[in-house]
């Protein structure tokens, strides 16, 4: 048995479902599934129920975070069509503005180019009174992120690039679409982006088996696709999983909806792939701790670290999911690299399968002064 210690890991990109799913998952459910996987930070989106667009509503958010979190939790604003700057006010608390271009679940989807204007022109404005947190500023500001597939990611770009504003292009799954962004960053537009695991590891080779399992957006991309982020590993800034819990029977229902869970699965996967030599665990700590800190400017966590057993072979199984939704696309796959115990700010919280932390014990960012 090798163990090694990791940072505590970030996962920029959850959906943790509370407010209006709680059937789904809650901040107390996700956060465990969290720990499980050696995740101590997790990003969630605002996709909820109501959606996260106003400042009364992020605030309602945060108390029902803190009540129940068990790692620490950021959360989003929401860019609505319908109350465009009702996040204004609670932008400095949010870890960022998330504007949904493409179709997704919820009702979040943003329309026309003038409301789209008005986003990164606020964005900037805000930016040059407060600053960017990603520049040190205590008090400052995110990235806009952007859900942007096919043709609208070079809308994106294009805004970014001329609002001068951090764009993180979350959740890239196709070569045309990594290849744009490798041009955008030769050419200095401020754009970051991410990768799933199920994106990496998962093909629409998988589609037969998975049938609505493997259902997300963006969908599975070809072999090829999958090829092309790999090649273009340097250009992706960060992992991030879109745990995106539906429970099995609205997946098997006649409209399923997109999403799966993976926030427990992710470091097994990418274990497994240094394991394979594809990967280095130093691209991992640089993808999953680091850079999504430098992007976001969230804090570091003193005493605080995960260990992982890097030779433990393991078969993932639906019941070893502590999501309230108890499944995994990846069940049946064989991994090798074992959470064995998480350690946040010199509480052991996870051990022997157990999540050992008090709910509330985890902090919500951002929400002093
Ligand atoms: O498949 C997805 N499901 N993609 C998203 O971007 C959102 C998510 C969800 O909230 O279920
Ligand atoms: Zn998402």
């Amino acid at each position: 048995m090798t163990t090694i210690h990791l940072p505590g890991l970030v996962d920029a990109h959850v959906h943790l479902r509370e407010p209006g799913y709680e059937h789904k998952e809650d901040f107390g459910s996700g956060t465990a599934a969290a720990l499980a996987g050696g995740v101590t930070m997790v990003l969630d989106m605002p996709n909820t129920q109501p959606p996260t667009a106003t400042a009364d509503l992020l605030l309602d958010k945060a108390r029902l975070a803190a009540a129940k979190a068990v790692c620490d939790v950021g959360l989003f604003v929401g860019a609505t069509n319908t109350h465009a700057d009702a996040y204004l006010p609670v932008a400095q608390r949010a870890c960022g503005l998330k504007v949904y271009v493409s179709d997704t679940f919820g009702s979040l989807r943003i329309d026309t180019l003038e409301l789209m204007h008005r986003f990164f022109r606020s964005w900037a404005e805000l930016a040059g009174e407060v600053g960017y947190r990603m520049d040190g500023h205590a008090h400052g500001i995110g990235p806009i992120a952007v859900h942007a597939e096919e043709l609208m990611l070079p809308v994106c770009l294009s805004l970014s690039h001329l609002y001068s504003v951090p764009l993180h292009v979350v959740h890239v799954s196709r070569r045309s679409e990594i290849e744009l962004i490798r041009r955008a960053k030769q050419r200095d537009v401020p754009v970051t982006c991410e990768v799933t695991p199920h994106h990496l590891f998962l093909s629409t080779d998988d589609l037969g088996r998975l049938g609505a399992l493997g259902d997300m957006r963006p969908r599975l991309a070809s072999a090829d696709d999958v090829a092309a982020l790999w090649e273009n590993l340097d250009v992706v800034d960060v992992f991030a999983t879109d745990h995106a819990p539906h429970t099995l029977d609205e997946k098997q229902s006649v409209a399923p909806p997109p999403g799966v869970p993976g926030v427990q699965t992710m470091l097994p996967l990418l274990l497994t792939a240094v394991h394979a030599g594809r990967l280095t665990v130093d691209d991992i700590v640089l993808r999953c701790v680091h850079q999504p800190r430098r992007i976001y400017g969230l804090p570091a966590q003193p005493a605080t670290h995960v260990e992982v057993d890097v030779d433990a072979r393991d078969v993932l199984r639906n019941e070893q999911m502590k999501t309230r939704v108890g499944w995994t696309p990846f069940a049946g796959m064989e991994v090798i690299g074992k959470v064995v115990r998480v350690v946040l700010r010199g509480q052991v919280v996870y051990e022997g399968d157990q999540v050992l932390a008090a709910a509330g014990s985890g902090r919500v960012l951002f929400q002093e002064g």
